[in-house]
């Protein structure tokens, strides 16, 4: 009797591990995979998010949408969907698109997420000397707007500068793998006493780590000793860069990075990018100066609610006195009585960019987080404005 009892409980659990082993093992796109007549579709993507005003066409990897599917937006007013897959992202909100094959039975459904990022102008006025104002990314999540950039900081240089920067009421820290001082930002922050949630941290992913990027986000992660990264970027176009975006995508919705974006990708490579992931980038930081200044590129990015950051914000090592000499920066420096580089940095914000310089002495540190107590003229914007030559200081 008891034998009997064992063997049809054994049963039963062997048929719930099965079926429990089953469901877990179907594929969680099957719903996205439709039939037209008797080709199949797979939709791309289940969720994307957008900027109201943007554009976007769902991609299909299987067969052809036009003339074989019927695509509906559940709620108009948020977002619409044309007859070949092209949402317009209207107002803030959430809508589901769904695409129905004419003759097929199954649905294939994506949620579109419409947001509206101010990005393109800072609240300068908010800010004082020592506290950068802060701005809200697409993700949601507040980033300050003047930072400490850490390329070439080794060691205990990066330690102190670190300490420094924290110290003098820096809130924002960049570093990247290939920098290899993640570990000593990391020492800096523990350092310095201030809490880790007052801090954003940028790390970077490197071209040699998109095939595993997954790996390399825990990696980073240990390096900086932290429970989440605010702001992970790759590093620069290559052709695993999608793969490795996806693996940050999933780390966002693990809660170890909050949000996510690229480095050194212009108006092509964006486009050619863009359809191809979920999440739009929160950020995009290039190599940006009065000597090269991107007006077109601000342009693009800030309309798809995309934050732009300068990197080499006084053109990189080795160039900066040519742009801190300057006479017309050094004219208005002297109308102010502040220094070039204050000048640079207060210029970079008052067009919406996002300004890291780099800087080891903490006197330096301390001069570029005062940038709050003097503003530019329209007219010594237009002078600066006219100092762009397209002199890009670095290859990529
Ligand atoms: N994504 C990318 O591909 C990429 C590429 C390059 C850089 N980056 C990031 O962008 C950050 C900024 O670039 P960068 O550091 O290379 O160049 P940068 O900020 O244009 O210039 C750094 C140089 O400026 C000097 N400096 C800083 N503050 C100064 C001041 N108030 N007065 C006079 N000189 C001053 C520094 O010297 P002292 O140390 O003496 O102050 C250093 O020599 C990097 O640190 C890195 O985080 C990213």
């Amino acid at each position: 009797m008891e034998r009997k009892c064992f063997q049809q409980l054994s049963i039963l659990l062997l048929t719930a591990i099965l079926i429990a082993g089953i469901g877990s093992v179907m594929p969680s796109s099957t719903r996205q995979v439709y039939a037209a007549g008797n080709k199949k579709m797979k939709l791309n993507h289940s969720s994307v998010t957008m900027q109201a005003g943007t554009k976007r066409k769902l991609k299909i990897t299987k067969g052809k949408p036009s003339g074989t599917a019927k695509w509906r937006s559940s709620n108009k007013k948020v977002a619409v969907v044309s007859k070949k897959g092209v949402v317009t992202a209207k107002k803030k909100g959430t809508a589901v698109i769904t695409a129905k094959a004419k003759r097929g039975k199954k649905t294939a459904k994506c949620r579109i997420k419409v947001f509206k990022a101010k990005v393109s102008s800072f609240p300068l006025s908010k800010g004082k000397n020592g506290k950068a104002p802060t701005i809200t990314l697409n993700s949601g999540y507040k980033m300050p707007v003047l930072g400490l950039g850490t390329y070439s900081l080794e060691d205990e240089v990066c330690v102190n500068s670190v300490v420094a920067a924290l110290k003098a009421g820096v809130r924002k820290i960049d570093t990247a793998y290939i920098y290899d001082n993640e570990e000593s930002v990391g020492e800096g922050i523990k350092k310095s006493g201030v809490p880790r949630k007052e801090i954003f941290v940028t790390t970077k992913l490197y071209m040699d780590q998109y095939d595993n990027a997954e790996k390399a986000i825990d990696d980073a992660l240990n390096r900086l000793d932290l429970e989440y990264i605010d702001l992970m970027l790759l590093h620069h176009p290559d052709e695993n860069d999608v793969k490795a975006y996806k693996a940050m995508e999933k780390a966002v919705r693990q809660g170890k990075i909050r949000s996510i974006g690229l480095s050194n990708y212009y108006i092509k490579e964006m486009k050619e990018f863009l359809p191809k992931v979920s999440i739009t980038p929160a950020l995009v930081q290039n190599e940006i100066h009065p000597f090269y200044q991107e007006k077109k590129v601000v342009e693009y990015m800030h309309k798809q609610g995309i934050a732009v950051e300068a990197w080499y914000p006084f053109g990189g090592r080795g160039y900066t006195g040519k742009l801190l000499n300057n006479k017309t920066i050094s004219k208005i420096a002297k109308a102010h009585g502040v220094s070039s580089a204050q000048v640079i940095l207060r210029w970079h914000l008052q067009r919406g960019v996002v300004a890291i310089p780099g800087s080891s002495n903490p006197d330096h540190i301390k001069e570029n987080i005062s940038v709050f107590s003097f503003k530019l003229s329209k007219k010594e914007m237009g002078q600066i404005g006219k100092l762009d030559r397209n002199e890009k200081h670095d290859w990529y």
